[in-house]
């Protein structure tokens, strides 16, 4: 069952420099007990996505449609909005400390949000609350941490607070963006079991933002993947990992390691994301694309069915058969460019491979 299904989202911010087109009309859904990642390099728009889906983006200029359980999350009034974030969709940020007052007993932001959402429930029950919940997302000895204030957790059992706050009003959708990604290694992997295993007790839809396409292996079940605003592919987790059709896609994988992608050693995307405020003309990704063609500079490729199945969807003019990371599909790809590259793309191919690796960048 459908719970969000957003459509031709857009926001853009007006600025001295010129307007910020920071989402450029992306759609995507998720299912009730669903995860969906949303991958991309730092600034392709993942956080600006979904913070508008909670009216957190003041002074952006939105259009599109975000229906959520029924309604329009981006027509609703402060007060609507205000019974839906935390007690339908809750969040969860990088930084705990930006959602944990410093000033404030863990336990007791956390019985404030239940209270706020419901003033019938005592002080004493929502106490017990609290340390259940802090017992479910493993802090040790939680009836006594729940007086602990929030400088005396470390970064791990932070987030795994935060995790309880988030998951104490019972929401149908947790938005989690990049919940691990000042973690260490060990830390970040139990954060995101957590997660998972009380993503199945609770049956909560998540959406999980992430620069770590480890991370979107670990748990997602659909993938989004944006560049410069845009949704450029999305698909099951098995096909953006091992049928991918978006020269971007293919460069992620390309550029992570230990991935079956890498043949011998990681190449990072050449280039650096666009100005949102001066985008590239046609395929916005074209800078950098190894297979520019003539019609990427000028035309703006559509996000269409790719391969068999009606899910996966890329948006690139490159054969919609062309997807994988094998040599046939890369002889596909290299015959489409070979008939549509003259001397404009040739003049970008060019630039493309004379331009130094270590001016690249790779996201994971
Ligand atoms: N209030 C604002 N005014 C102007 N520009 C903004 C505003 N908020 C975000 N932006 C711009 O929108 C773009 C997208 O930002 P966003 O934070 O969504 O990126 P992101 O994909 O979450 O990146 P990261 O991985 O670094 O978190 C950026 O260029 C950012 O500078
Ligand atoms: S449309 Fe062209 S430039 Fe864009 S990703 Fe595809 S081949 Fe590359
Ligand atoms: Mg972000």
């Amino acid at each position: 069952m459908t719970l969000l299904e957003v459509k031709d989202l857009a926001v853009s911010f007006p600025t001295a420099d010129g307007v910020v087109k920071a989402v450029r009309g992306v759609s995507f859904s998720v299912d009730a007990g669903r995860t969906l990642g949303i991958v991309g390099e730092s600034g392709s728009g993942k956080t600006v996505l979904t913070q508008t889906l909670l009216g957190l983006t003041p002074g952006g200029d939105i259009s599109g449609q975000a229906i959520f359980d029924g309604a329009n999350l981006l027509t609703m009034t402060e007060d609507q909005m205000r019974n839906i974030r935390g007690a339908q969709i809750a969040v969860i940020f990088q930084d705990p400390l930006t959602s944990l007052h410093p000033l404030y007993k863990v336990g007791w932001q956390i019985e404030e949000m239940i209270r706020a959402h419901d003033r019938k429930v005592s002080r004493k029950e929502a106490t017990e609350r609290a340390i259940d919940l802090l017992n479910k997302v493993g802090i040790p000895q939680a009836s006594q941490r729940v007086n602990d204030y929030p400088h005396q957790f470390s970064g791990g059992m932070r987030q795994r607070a935060m995790i309880a706050m988030a998951l104490s009003l019972s929401p149908k959708l947790i938005i989690a963006d990049e919940p691990t990604t000042a973690l260490d290694a060990t830390v970040q992997a139990q954060i995101l079991d957590l997660l998972l295993r009380l993503q199945h007790e609770f049956d909560t839809a998540l959406i999980m933002i992430t620069h770590d396409l480890g991370v979107v292996a670990d748990i997602a079940d659909e993938v989004m993947v944006m560049y410069a605003g845009r949704a450029v592919e999305k698909a099951s987790k098995h096909d953006i990992f091992y049928q991918p059709h978006h020269p971007y896609t293919k460069g992620l994988l390309e550029s992570i390691p230990n991935s079956s992608a890498v043949t011998d050693r990681l190449k990072p995307i050449s280039g650096q994301p666009p100005s949102l405020i001066r985008l590239p003309s046609g395929c916005a990704f074209h800078p950098r694309c190894t297979y520019v063609m003539d019609r990427c500079l000028d035309e703006v490729p559509e996000l269409v069915a790719v391969g068999s199945a009606g899910a996966h969807r890329s948006a690139c003019f490159l054969p919609v058969s062309a997807i994988g990371l094998g040599g046939d599909t890369e002889e596909l790809r290299k015959k489409a460019v070979s008939e549509d590259r003259h001397a404009a793309s040739a003049e970008v191919a060019e630039k493309i491979a004379a331009a130094p690796e270590s001016e690249g960048s790779a996201i994971a």
